[in-house]
């Protein structure tokens, strides 16, 4: 069975539970799962429930779709999602991506943890993602085109959508929540950086490093999706501080972040 023959097959599979139709897609990052608190559920599907999808195996990432509304705007939001480094394939770590433009949704809403390159970051704070750089994890889009789904050489000039940018920018501004901006780096995992390599990202423009987000973005882009993205600090990169790196932190300062998160997310959503 091809990739899309498996999307195919997955939306059956959905469909016979659901009928959903979401404009939105959020997908919510390591430590940041309780923000479907503020969804109201209209159904959810296990991701153990679709045949053919691929299912996380770390700690905290529930993994299920939650469809519902934020506010009057219909939602499907993906409460834990699938990793590279846990050894799926690539088009596999983008399906459920795919599947959800496939259900409806047009616009594309990230959010992650993300190590802080940035020396005037700040643990807990949030960034704005304005571009990427993902070509250190193997391309989603590598092998036969989907041609069903988008062209073969897809522009990715403006993989962060301005306008969605304008409005999350706008709504931090009077909520008052302070937010950062920059690029995030996607690198594979699941070892955390080395201080060279966090050196070697910083110079090359990088902001906050994951392990997740980049590749999601670049399926979305083929698709036509329009894609935001957000970055939650949970921890000063490798070699900031002289101390080492575990996945605790991350849903400590996500504890943190957490009530400006959920504002900022409603907002937001509210106003696309
Ligand atoms: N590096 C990579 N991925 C991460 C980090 C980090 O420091 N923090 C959270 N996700």
């Amino acid at each position: 069975m091809d990739s899309y023959e498996k999307l195919l097959q997955c939306l059956k599979c959905v469909r016979r539970k659901s009928d959903f139709v979401p404009k939105v897609a959020l997908v919510l990052g390591s430590g940041l799962g309780d923000y479907a608190n503020n969804i109201r559920v209209d159904s959810e599907i296990s991701y153990s429930e679709i045949d053919g999808f691929p299912v996380s195996t770390v700690p905290g990432h529930d993994g299920k779709f939650v469809f519902g509304y934020i506010d009057h705007v219909p939602v499907v939001c993906m409460k834990g999602r699938v990793h590279y480094y846990e050894g799926y394939e690539i088009d596999d770590v983008v399906l459920p991506i795919r599947l959800m433009k496939m259900m409806g949704a047009e616009i594309l809403f990230l959010t992650n943890a993300a190590g802080g390159i940035n020396l005037d970051f700040n643990v807990g704070n949030l960034m704005l993602i304005k571009d990427q750089i993902s070509c250190f994890v193997p391309n989603p889009l590598h092998g036969k085109n989907l041609s069903e789904l988008g062209p073969r050489f897809p522009d990715m000039t403006h993989v962060y959508d301005e306008q969605l940018n304008d409005i999350i920018l706008r709504k931090a501004y009077e909520l008052e929540i302070p937010l950062r901006e920059g690029v995030y780096v996607q690198l594979q995992g699941p070892s955390y950086e080395t201080p060279a390599e966090i050196r070697m990202l910083r110079t090359m423009g990088g902001d906050a490093v994951g392990m997740s987000t980049g590749v999601e973005a670049v399926a979305a882009r083929h698709m036509g999706m329009r894609i935001c993205g957000i970055s939650c600090i949970s921890n000063m990169a490798a070699g900031v501080f002289d101390k080492p790196l575990n996945h605790e932190e991350v849903q400590q300062a996500a504890d943190m972040a957490s009530a400006n998160f959920a504002k900022l997310v409603t907002e937001s959503v509210r106003g696309f």
